[in-house]
């Protein structure tokens, strides 16, 4: 079986339907809210988890109610949560979401517990590398700690992916300890210090470029309803988007993150097929509201793939 490492957040999202994102002082009146288990890193493992892998997740939560919500459902998706550790001083993060009819969403995040996950508790992990496949990374804990589990991950042979999210800069480290980066146009310009207005001017061509010579081996840049452009040292190369109408868009990525990782971790697929399998996983949670209900199970994706 493929074991993948997810190291990263773990929130618990409460999401309003609303007509459109308020802008800046706007008071809108939404329609029905929900919760929902979220969090870029737990996503991804739940995502993973659904298509199949082995998955062991490492991250923190608070010693509270939503915290207890989180490993219960972590548990029922059969994630080892050995190395999800409650933090006495911090709560369990939160995904503030307002998603959009046509939907688009705005997400504010209050981190708690996902910004005390150190590079020590990754130490503490440790055992949990060997022999897994690969390591699955965001940008939602430490910097410190996602250099750790790199560093880890590389010393034991996993592949290293990393999707760069939310936008920031990033140390010259940890890139150089990445194998496959995934960043959409808007992540890839906070990884290239430049400009929303630079980047506009930029090619994907030329941004994959840009985002290749900043250390990873391969680059997997997401167009949305573009697709994808796949890079290497070896060229690149352009994977379609599944069309589908989009419900909520909230874990589409962390469903691509966690195709791409499961799709590599299986070892049969070169990087253009594992980013065309991610994108059928990105396409189906984009068809359904909330983040963790919105993942695909391994049957629905071999279904879409099948459809072609
Ligand atoms: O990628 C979507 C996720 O971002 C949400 O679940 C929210 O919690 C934030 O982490």
């Amino acid at each position: 079986m493929t074991r993948i490492i997810v190291v990263g957040s773990a929130n618990m999202d409460l999401v309003v339907q609303t007509p459109h994102i308020p802008g800046p002082g706007e008071t809108v009146l939404g329609r029905n809210f929900v919760m929902a288990l979220g969090g870029k890193g737990a996503n991804q493992a739940v995502g993973a988890a659904r298509l199949g892998a082995d998955v062991v997740f490492v991250a923190r939560v608070g010693q509270d109610t939503f915290g207890d919500q989180c490993l219960d459902g972590y548990r029922d998706e059969g994630i080892t949560v050995d190395y999800v550790f409650r933090d006495p001083d911090a709560a369990t993060g939160v995904g503030m979401i307002a998603v959009a009819d046509d939907g688009e969403n705005s997400i504010t995040v209050a981190s708690g517990a996902n910004m005390r996950l150190t590079p020590q508790d990754v130490e503490t992990a440790r055992g949990a590398f060997a022999g897994a496949d690969v390591l699955l990374l965001q940008l939602e804990v430490p910097l410190e700690t996602v250099l750790a589990a790199a560093l880890v991950a590389r010393e034991q042979g996993l592949r290293v992916v990393l999707n760069p999210a939310p936008a920031q800069e990033i140390p010259d480290e940890i890139l150089a300890a990445v194998d496959v980066i995934t960043p959409n146009r808007v992540e890839a310009a906070g990884l290239m210090g430049i400009s929303d207005t630079e980047v506009q001017a930029l090619s994907d061509e030329n941004l994959a470029k840009g985002v290749l010579g900043l250390g990873p081996s391969e680059a997997v840049i997401t167009l949305g309803a573009q697709g994808a452009l796949v890079a290497g040292s070896w060229g690149w190369t352009r994977v379609a988007a599944f069309p589908v109408t989009p419900v909520d868009t909230t874990a589409a990525g962390d469903a691509f993150n966690a195709g791409l990782a499961v799709a590599l971790a299986r070892g049969t697929m070169a990087l253009d097929q594992a980013a065309r399998y991610a994108s059928a996983c990105g396409a189906l949670a984009a068809t359904k509201l909330g983040a963790q209900p919105s993942l695909p199970a391994a049957a629905a994706v071999v279904r879409l793939l099948g459809e072609e």
